[in-house]
Formats: C-alpha cells, structure tokens, sequence
C-alpha cells in the first residue's frame, strides 16, 4: 500500500484549484476538502444574520452557533458544504457571497476557527485540501505543496462560464471586478495572507487541459507516495 500524505493547493482566485484538487484526491482515493467553502458558508451565516464581521462580541458569538460540515451527494458523489444541516453548496457560489467573504476571511478569530477545523481534518492525512493558506499555515509539513497560477483574463473567462450558467444577468466585468478585489484583499490581509510557500511547486495551467493539469499533478505527487 502507498504512503498516505497530505497535498495542499494553493493560489489566486478561480485559477482551476479545485478542480485540480478535486480529481487529484479521486484519483489517489483521497479525501478532498475546498476550504474555501468553508470561508464563503461563515460569510452566508453572517450575511443572513445580519452580523457584523467586524464587531468582536458578533464574531465569537456566530462563531460558537456555527457547524460546518461535508457530506457527500448522493447523485454525484462529490462531497458538499453543510451549514448547521443544510446543504449550502450552491448558495454560496452566487455572487453576494463572493463579494464579501474575503473580508470575512481576514478576520484572525474566523480564521482560528477555520484552521483548527481544517488542521483536525488532515490528522489521519489521505488529504487534498485547497485554499489559500494551506500550504503556509495550515499544513505547513506536508508532503507535497502545489502553487497554481493563471493568466487573469483566463481566470476571469472560467469564473465567468460557470457563474453564467447560474445567473444569465452577472456580467464579465463583475466577474472580473470580484476576482481582483479578492486576490487584493487575500495577498493584502494581515494574518496568513496569500502568498506561496518556499517550497511548493508553480503549476501555471493557462494553456492546459483538466486531463493535463492533472497528469502533471499526478508526476509531481507520484514520488511521494513510495
Ligand atoms: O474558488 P475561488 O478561487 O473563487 O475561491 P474559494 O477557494 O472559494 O475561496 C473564497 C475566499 O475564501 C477567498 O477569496 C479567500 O478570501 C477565502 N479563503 C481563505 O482566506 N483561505 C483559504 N484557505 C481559502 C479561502
């Protein structure tokens, strides 16, 4: 049996990490984890309860009634955020979401909460796990560090096909506009911002396919699991 380890993938936004991740866990019989479906499913509670991300006592109080989970569809099998029980994988893509988590995201108190979550995950390892700060902060011993980067007008294309098919009113420039203000506010932020770490290994996938940009993974990874 093959070595079990853990693989981060890091990068700037809508630069293809998860589905990298994704087929990268299923094809080593991995767990895969989005991380920042963790981020954006914190944002959803606070927007809903109309609480105020920077206010301290709003913080630790949604923090204490918050319970992320991921749970498996049952059709596709691909494994789905769970906010206190229900499935809110699909709400929080859309685009009032994304406009706000990476502010959410830099608050130190949400970021503990998520690392520890995260960090207790990748235990038993068998773990692809994608995000930001994972290869920094949240396993910074793990056996293989992926840093994934994209041409931004490529990124911007990507991001917006798949929320196009969602919502025919987004616009190219919205899109855009999102993307550039989290990859702003990502690198910018004080406590783990995004950046790569010293010893991952740049996976640029401008010109290449999912098919490819796996089989390059799958090359990097390969000598570890000996
Ligand atoms: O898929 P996309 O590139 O749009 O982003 P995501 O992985 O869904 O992450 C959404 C946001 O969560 C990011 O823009 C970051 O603000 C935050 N995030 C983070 O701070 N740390 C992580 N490990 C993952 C996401």
């Amino acid at each position: 049996m093959s070595k079990r380890i853990i693989v981060t993938v890091d990068g700037f936004s809508s630069c293809g990490k998860s589905t990298l991740a994704r087929a990268l866990a299923r094809e080593l019989g991995y767990v895969y984890i989005d991380s920042g479906a963790m981020y954006r499913a914190i944002t959803l509670y606070f927007l809903r309860n109309n609480l105020n991300w920077n206010e301290p006592d709003q913080v630790s109080e949604a923090l204490k009634n918050i319970e992320l989970h991921f749970e498996p569809n049952p059709t596709t099998l691909k494994s789905e955020m769970h906010l206190n029980g229900e499935n809110v994988e699909y709400i929080i893509r859309d685009i009032v979401v994304a406009e706000k988590v990476s502010e959410v995201a830099a608050v130190k108190e949400i970021r503990e909460f998520a690392v520890a979550a995260q960090q207790r995950m990748g235990e038993k390892k068998g773990i692809v796990m994608d995000g930001r700060d994972i290869g920094t902060t949240v396993f910074p011993n793990a056996e293989v560090k992926i840093f994934m980067v994209a041409d931004e007008a490529v990124r911007v294309e990507r991001r917006f096909a798949e929320m196009y098919n969602k919502n025919p009113n987004i616009t190219i420039e919205e899109v855009k506009a999102n993307i550039e203000l989290r990859d702003y506010i990502d690198s910018n932020r004080e406590v783990s911002p995004l950046r790569k770490a010293d010893d991952a290994i740049v996976l640029d996938n401008t010109h290449l396919t999912e098919k490819e940009q796996l089989q390059v993974a799958l090359e990097i990874v390969k000598p570890h699991l000996v």
